[in-house]
C-alpha cells in the first residue's frame, strides 16, 4: 500500500474514499500532522451512537468506542488494574511461554513463525494476565483466533465470519463466569484487581466490565501477532540489520519501535466522526462525516522521517503513530513491547542462523500482517 499512501500524501487536503456498496464514504488523513490531529481532536467522536442510528453493540461501552466522561472513567478503572508494574511482572512468564513454544520448534527443525510462535504467544500471555486457568487456555485461544480469522474481512469465508460472530458472546460468557468466580474467590490477577477497583469506586455499569475485558483480549491479540510477524520479516529481509542487532542487543528496543513504524500492525485507526464541522489539513469535514487516520501512511511521511522507506533499527527519534495518540493511546503498548522484546531475544538466542524461506500476507487493509512466515533455522 505504500506507493498509494505516497501518492495520497502529496494531494492537498484529505482524500475521500467512497464506499463500494453505497453512496457513503469517509475522509482519509495520510500525512503525519493530519493523522496526529485526527487521533487527538476532541471534536471527533469515537461513539457511533452520537452521529447515527446504530443497533446496540454486543459489547456495551468498551473504552475504544466511548468519549469522555465515560471513557475517562473506564480507562481509569482498567488502568488501575493494568499498571506498568503488572506488565513488568509478566516478563518471566512471557519468557517461559516463548521458550516452550521454541522448544517444540527446535526439535522439528522447521519454523512457521506465525502458527508456531506469533499467534499463540500473545493469547497465552493475556490469558495468564487475566487469570484464565491453564485448562481453559485452549478454548480461550480458539475464540480469540476465530475472531481474528473472521475479522479478516476481505478473505473471510461465510463459515469464518459466522465463527467470528459466535466467538464474542462465547468469550463474554466465559469471562462472566470467571468474574463471578473471582468475586467469590479473589486471586492475584487482573480480573480480581479490576473487581477490587470497581468495589472501591462502584462505578461500572452492568456489562461494562465484561465489554472491557473482551476488548483487552481482542485488541491485544492480532495486533501483537502482526508486530511479531512483520518485525521478523523486516529483519529477515534486512540481514545487515539483524546482524547489527546480534552484535548490539541494546538496540532491540529501538528496533521494535522501527518494526512498529515500518509495517504498522494497525494501518488505519478505528471509527471517528465529526460532532461539528472540523477543518483538518485545509479540508472541512462536515458534522456527521466519518474520518479515518491512516497510521501506515503517517509513519512513512518524509516530512517527519528521513529515508522513510528504509528499515533502520537505530532510527532515533521515531515518532511513529502505531499505538495511536491522545486519550485513546494504546493501553497495551508496554505489554506489546515487552512481548516483542522477549520474543526476539529468545529467538536470536535460540537460533544462530535465521533465513527467510517464504511468506504470505493477509489481505486485510485495516490490519497489516502475515498468514505464513516460513523460516530456515539452524
Ligand atoms: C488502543 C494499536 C497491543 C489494548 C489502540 C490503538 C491503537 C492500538 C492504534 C488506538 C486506536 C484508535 O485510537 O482508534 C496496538 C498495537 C498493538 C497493540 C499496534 C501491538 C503491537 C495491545 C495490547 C493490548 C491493547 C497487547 C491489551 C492487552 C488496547 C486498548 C485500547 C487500545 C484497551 C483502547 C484504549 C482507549 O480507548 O483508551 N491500540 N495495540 N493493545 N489498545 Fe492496543
Amino acid at each position: 500500500p505504500y506507493e498509494t499512501y505516497a501518492r495520497l500524501r502529496e494531494q492537498p487536503g484529505l482524500f475521500w474514499q467512497a464506499h463500494a456498496s453505497d453512496s457513503g464514504g469517509m475522509w482519509m488523513a495520510t500525512r503525519h500532522a493530519e493523522v496526529e490531529q485526527v487521533l487527538k481532536d476532541a471534536r471527533l467522536t469515537k461513539d457511533a451512537r452520537k452521529v447515527r442510528d446504530v443497533p446496540p453493540d454486543v459489547l456495551p461501552n468498551h473504552m475504544l468506542a466511548t468519549d469522555p466522561p465515560d471513557h475517562t472513567r473506564l480507562r481509569g478503572l482498567v488502568g488501575q488494574a493494568f499498571t506498568p508494574r503488572t506488565v513488568e511482572r509478566m516478563e518471566a512468564p512471557i519468557r517461559a511461554i516463548a521458550s516452550t513454544l521454541l522448544d517444540r520448534v527446535a526439535s522439528s527443525g522447521r519454523l512457521e513463525f506465525m502458527d508456531d510462535f506469533a499467534t499463540p504467544l500473545p493469547v497465552v500471555v493475556i490469558a495468564q494476565l487475566l487469570g484464565v486457568p491453564p485448562e481453559d487456555h485452549d478454548a480461550f485461544r480458539a475464540w480469540s483466533t476465530d475472531f481474528v480469522d473472521g475479522s479478516d474481512f476481505a478473505n473471510a469465508t461465510p463459515e469464518h465470519a459466522a465463527r467470528a460472530q459466535a466467538a464474542i458472546p462465547a468469550l463474554a460468557g466465559f469471562l462472566s463466569e470467571l468474574v463471578a468466580k473471582r468475586r467469590a474467590n479473589p486471586a492475584d490477577d487482573l480480573i480480581s484487581h479490576l473487581i477490587a477497583a470497581e468495589d472501591e469506586g462502584g462505578r461500572l455499569q452492568p456489562g461494562e466490565l465484561i465489554s472491557n475485558l473482551v476488548l483487552l483480549v481482542i485488541a491485544g491479540h492480532e495486533t501483537t501477532v502482526n508486530l511479531l510477524g512483520n518485525g521478523l520479516l523486516a529483519l529477515l529481509r534486512h540481514p545487515e540489520q539483524l546482524a547489527f542487532l546480534r552484535a548490539h542487543p541494546d538496540a532491540l528496543p529501538s528496533a521494535i519501535e522501527e518494526m512498529l513504524r515500518f509495517d504498522a500492525p494497525v494501518q488505519r485507526a478505528l471509527f471517528r466522526a465529526a460532532l461539528e464541522d472540523v477543518e483538518i489539513g485545509g479540508q472541512v469535514v462536515r458534522r456527521g462525516e466519518q474520518v479515518s487516520a491512516v497510521i501506515g501512511a503517517g509513519n512513512r511521511d518524509p516530512l517527519v522521517f528521513a529515508q522513510p522507506d528504509s528499515f533502520l533499527v537505530t532510527r532515533m527519534p521515531n515518532r511513529h503513530l502505531s499505538f495511536g495518540r491522545g486519550i485513546h493511546f494504546c493501553l497495551g503498548a508496554p505489554l506489546a513491547k515487552l512481548e516483542a522484546r522477549v520474543a526476539f531475544e529468545e529467538l536470536v538466542r535460540r537460533f544462530e542462523h535465521l533465513e527467510l524461506a517464504a511468506f504470505e500476507r493477509r489481505p486485510s487493509t485495516m490490519f497489516r500482517g502475515l498468514r505464513h512466515l516460513h523460516v530456515r533455522t539452524s
